[in-house]
């Protein structure tokens, strides 16, 4: 299986990526306790061969996008991806907006705050319930068509979501909640993987839950000298060729055990037992 995929059929990229909002302060607001363990740890990333990052105007806000741009500008071979779509109040209080000036002032910001005359992917990080959808995706068109992003994705979406988008935008990426113990999302996943969609799981780890020992994932661990983790983002990766998950970490040691979980090959029987335990 290919251990690669390409963005909206242009961009090749590492399928197992860096999810970058765990290197902020608690509660995904203000600077990281230990600042220079985060630049750090964003360094690594392309030591280890990951050159795909998430990222958003949220997570800080702005410190995640300006700790990027400090550790790794000019992105030599990097896809760093960014999402618009809330503001924030404080730790862990999250607002959505998806007013179409707000939306395009976001991206423009983004732009300006990464350093880079385009987003190679930019998200729209929620549909807004309180914003017409249609002039959320128009706000989108408006952002590709004058060069401010180069390809659009969605999160948190329904597969009638993605398909009302892509009547105004071609649609690159799909980001969802999913992981092998949160399996809601399997219908848009399949929608993904039959459109050549990349389908980028948040959560990949549970937040850290699968990462621990004590549940369905030891067995198999054992038998490949591996960790939880690995076994879980393992199994990701063979369960469709269009995921490409962004573990997030501020450590890294847990930045390499992940990394190296591209390395390890599931067969199919430990696949199916991880499905069903998984369920
Ligand atoms: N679109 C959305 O709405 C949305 C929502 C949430 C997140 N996201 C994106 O998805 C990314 C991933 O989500 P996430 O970071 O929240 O959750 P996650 O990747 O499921 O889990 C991260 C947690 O697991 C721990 N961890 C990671 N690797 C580990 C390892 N090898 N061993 C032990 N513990 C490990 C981390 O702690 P340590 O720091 O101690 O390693 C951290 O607490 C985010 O960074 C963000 O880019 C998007």
């Amino acid at each position: 299986m290919s251990t690669t995929f390409k963005i909206g059929n242009d961009i090749a990229i590492n399928r197992l990526g860096y999810g970058a909002m765990r290197i902020t302060g608690r509660g995904v607001w203000g600077e990281p306790t230990d600042r220079e363990s985060a630049l750090r740890t964003l360094r690594r990333l392309p030591e280890l061969g990951v050159n795909f990052i998430d990222t958003a105007d949220s997570y800080g806000p702005d410190v995640s996008e300006k700790l990027i741009r400090e550790a790794l500008y000019p992105y030599d071979g990097l896809l760093i991806a960014t999402k618009a779509g809330f503001t924030r109040s404080g730790p862990d209080r999250w607002t959505m907006n998806g007013r179409p000036d707000y939306l395009i002032a976001q991206a423009e910001k983004s732009r300006e705050q990464l350093g880079v005359e385009q987003i190679g992917l930019w998200q729209l990080h929620r549909i807004d319930p309180r914003v017409p959808a249609s002039e959320q995706f128009d706000a989108v068109k408006s952002l590709l068509d004058r060069g401010v992003i180069r390809h659009a994705g969605l999160s948190e979406v329904s597969v009638a979501d993605i398909e009302a988008a892509q009547k105004v935008f071609p649609v690159a990426t799909v980001q969802n909640h999913y992981n092998l113990v949160q399996r809601g999302y399997e219908d848009v996943l399949d929608y993904c993987e039959a459109n050549g969609i990349g389908f980028i799981p948040w959560y990949p780890l549970a937040a850290g839950d699968l990462a621990q020992s004590g549940g369905p994932l030891d067995h198999i661990a054992r038998l490949h000298k591996a960790s939880p983790s690995q076994i879980a983002l393992a199994w990701m990766l063979k369960r469709s060729p269009v995921m490409l998950p962004i573990p997030g970490t501020s450590k890294g040691k847990h930045l390499e055990e992940n990394v190296a979980a591209s390395k390890i090959t599931l067969s199919d029987d430990e696949f199916a037992a991880l499905n069903r335990a998984g369920c």
